[in-house]
């Protein structure tokens, strides 16, 4: 059996499938892994490396794609990518399922097995393979990191001889993996930092964290299966928009992060609460893949609403491609350590973590 890693051929796409590290798992498991050269390159993962754990190194797309049992990608493939599969291949790869109908129809049309790592089961065994939660630990930190380069402030609490300084104020909205991720980060540059979720058992965390909790009283627990929100009634919502809307006219730098699977990201910040900011304040949605937390932002745009930067971050754990792809890779590896038994790799459609990640397979699509 082979595995093949192919360069990313999306535009910014920083990471690769798998790191050296996890390919030298695979080849001492017995199982060929096959590297197009300069795939790990924007990840600073170098073809020696995986020369030297094992993998043969290829210049051409074509030997991989049309040319593996396997083929892992973080990226969903390219139309053309999907068509130069080889026949009956298994593809690993994050591949959205609403936005993707074009690719799993020519996926279905190669009778491609398509497992799609966004559809990891939030189970206890599936832990280490939940790409969503690791990436959203890289987004929640960097969204900070951005925030506080583009903020005109200094983060911590300072008191020199040139004066003292009070501590930024840091909001964070959406307190799941990359929402408490931020509230780590931003308390260790020093901020004095809030959050706010709709989901009960988060306000626990923002407080362990050390942050304050802000939010309408009592909270309405939002939590539906899997520990995911549901989308708020408009009767929650109205208190919601209230509480945030008093809480946030005094923030430097606010990160989104709130999220309702499978649905557009609900709406929490109107262009008159960031009319109410100080100019300087800075606003990270990192909710602008599925339309923004804030009704201003443009996906891929920092705007500049009177002084207040509205950054649209797109795609933020790419833009930490080592550590992104190092636990990327880790969760990937995982998921084929547990399809692999003697170097042979079998798609159960019945397995608890398989089935639900399938969606394509034998020339059938899958809801
Ligand atoms: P997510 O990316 O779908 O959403 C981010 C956050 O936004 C969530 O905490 C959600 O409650 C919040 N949110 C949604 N609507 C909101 C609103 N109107 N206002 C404020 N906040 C809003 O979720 P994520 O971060 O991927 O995971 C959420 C939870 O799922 C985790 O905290 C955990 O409880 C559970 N989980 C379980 C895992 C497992 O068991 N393997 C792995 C990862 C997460």
């Amino acid at each position: 059996m082979r595995i093949g890693v192919p360069r990313e051929s999306a535009s910014g796409e920083r990471r690769v499938g798998l790191v050296p590290e996890s390919v030298g798992r695979l080849t001492k498991a017995g199982v060929g892994v096959r590297v197009q050269r300069g795939a790990g390159g924007p990840a600073f993962c170098t073809d020696d490396a995986y020369a030297a754990a094992g993998a043969e190194l290829v210049d051409d797309a074509g030997a991989i794609l049309g040319d593996c049992d396997v083929v892992v990608k973080v990226q969903k493939p390219s139309l053309a990518e999907a068509d130069a599969l080889r026949e009956g291949v298994i593809l690993i790869s994050l591949l959205p399922a609403a936005t993707s109908a074009d690719v799993l129809e020519r996926l279905t049309a190669r009778r491609v097995t398509s497992l799609a790592l966004e559809r990891v089961p939030r189970i206890t065994r599936a832990q280490s393979m939940d790409i969503l939660s690791s990436q959203a630990t890289v987004a929640g930190y960097k969204s900070v990191l951005i925030a506080a380069a583009a903020s005109p402030k200094l983060m911590p609490m300072l008191t020199t001889a040139a004066g003292s300084i009070p501590p930024a104020k840091a909001f964070v909205i959406g307190a799941g993996v990359a929402g408490l991720m931020a509230i780590a980060t931003a308390r260790r540059l020093g901020a004095s930092v809030s959050g706010f979720d709709i989901r009960a058992a988060a306000r626990e965390q923002v407080l362990s964290l050390g942050a304050t909790f802000v939010g309408p009283e009592p909270v309405s627990d939002a939590e539906a299966a899997g520990g995911y929100a549901r989308a708020q009634t408009e009767d929650e919502q109205r208190k919601t928009m209230e509480a945030l809307a008093a809480h946030i006219r005094d923030q430097d730098l606010v990160v989104t992060t709130a999220q309702i699977p499978g649905r557009p990201a609900p709406r929490l910040i109107t262009g008159a609460m960031v009319a109410s900011m100080r100019a300087g304040a800075v606003i990270v949605d990192l909710a602008a893949e599925t339309g923004g937390n804030c009704e201003l932002t443009v996906p891929g745009e920092t705007r500049d609403v009177n002084g207040v930067q509205v950054i649209g971050a797109l795609n933020v754990a790419s833009t930490v491609p080592f550590h992104a792809s190092v636990m990327f890779s880790k969760n990937v590896l995982t998921l084929l350590q547990h399809m692999i038994k003697d170097a042979a790799i079998a798609i159960n459609l019945e397995d608890e973590i398989v089935g639900p990640m399938c969606l394509t397979h034998a020339g059938t699509t899958r809801s």
